[in-house]
């Protein structure tokens, strides 16, 4: 097939602003916007209500996807999950004990990895569902159920679009097991679907941040290393912004689970070391902040990604803040990660690298 740039300089470019639209084709396909009731796509059924335990597994930005999946289905379902890099789940040779569903994530549809742990974890006789973007994949044939995401071919090989269509199907997911097994009212179903239904237009609105976005990626591209640190649901995201930075800009970047700061990480902090917050207004954003002073006194460079009500309560002033718009914390993930997207992008831009093929990546791991 042959996809063109349109307007765009790059097609990681043109992924990243494919995203309100092929969001809502995802969102379609899990939520029937007639009723506001979530669904398994294409007529298929997933039943969540004797599943004990779920075991994920996917590689790359599939792994940060699938752990911000964990968080969704432990929150709104109270499923208990396990996750795992394929690499080590397949020969972890983990005892699988009450797992009853193996959950993977993959674009591609293709990676060796995640394929060789679907067929083991076939082989013990689980239940097989994927998150693929390529209908026609070995993953998706392999699989007893397949969620597809519908964010259309993706060229460039770090992902953009297929990340933030993962998210939003594991939500949907998530709300949907959350019903089958009683935790979430009809009500609240409603209500966290409404939710959903928002991201077109706040991913628009994220969208509208890149020349303020544009404008901090200077002062990146003059930098070695980064370090990440979010909470919660802005956990996987930190490490998911510093996988874009490395992959594309070849910044030596880590993502750090903010509390983790005083375990290693601090040390590294001086007033050369760029810092990336990502902290909504959320149940975590006070301890984050106690974070992002700890780095501030030390003199880092603070790029913090929050809401209004975070920018009023972080004493800004230590930090280049970058304002997005109020919305509920189950859409937070999704929509925090474009401006990470558009920081690595126009990062990668100002060094001049390969953006759409950069150095030793493949768009597809096929080997193991
Ligand atoms: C490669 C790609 C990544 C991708 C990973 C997993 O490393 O460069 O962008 O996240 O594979 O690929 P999958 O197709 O299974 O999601």
């Amino acid at each position: 097939f042959y996809v063109d740039k349109g307007n765009h300089r790059h097609f990681m470019q043109k992924e990243i602003y494919e995203q309100p639209e092929v969001l809502s084709h995802t969102l379609g396909a899990f939520v029937d916007m007639t009723t506001g009731r979530t669904r398994i796509p294409n007529g298929q059924t997933l039943d969540f209500s004797n599943v004990r335990r779920i075991a994920l597994s996917a590689c790359g930005t599939g792994y940060y996807a699938a752990l911000v999946g964990r968080y969704y289905l432990e929150r709104y379902a109270r499923i208990p999950c396990d996750l795992d890099v394929a690499s080590e789940f397949r020969y972890r040779e983990s005892p699988l004990g009450d797992v009853d569903l193996a959950l993977f994530v993959s674009q591609s549809g293709e990676t060796a990895d995640t394929l060789a742990s679907l067929r083991y974890a076939k082989g013990e006789g689980l239940r097989i569902a994927s998150v693929v973007n390529v209908q026609e994949s070995t993953i998706a044939r392999e699989s007893d159920v397949v969620l597809p995401t519908l964010a259309g071919p993706e060229i460039g090989v770090a992902s953009t679009k297929a990340f933030t269509c993962q998210l939003i199907s594991l939500a949907a997911l998530a709300i949907h097991a959350g019903v089958a097994r009683g935790v979430i009212s009809p009500e609240r179903e409603l209500e966290l679907t409404r939710s959903l239904a928002e991201v077109p237009r706040l991913a628009n609105e994220a969208l509208a941040l890149e020349d303020t976005v544009e404008a901090l990626s200077r002062e990146m591209a003059t930098k070695r290393h980064a370090l990440f640190l979010g909470r919660g649901f802005s956990y996987p995201l930190a490490m998911e912004g510093a996988l874009k930075l490395k992959e594309i800009s070849y910044i030596h970047a880590e993502g750090y689970a903010a509390g983790e700061l005083k375990h290693g990480p601090i040390a590294l902090i001086d007033d050369t070391m760029p810092v990336v917050v990502i902290a909504p207004h959320d149940r975590s954003f006070e301890k984050t902040m106690s974070n992002m002073q700890e780095v501030a006194a030390r003199g880092g460079r603070i790029i913090l990604f929050t809401d209004a009500k975070g920018a009023a309560g972080s004493g800004s002033d230590m930090a280049s803040t970058v304002v997005l718009p109020d919305m509920p914390e189950i859409l937070t993930p999704i929509i925090y990660a474009i401006p990470l997207q558009m920081l690595a992008y126009h990062t990668a831009v100002q060094m001049g690298t390969d953006v759409d093929q950069p150095r030793n990546l493949a768009k597809s791991v096929t080997v193991e």
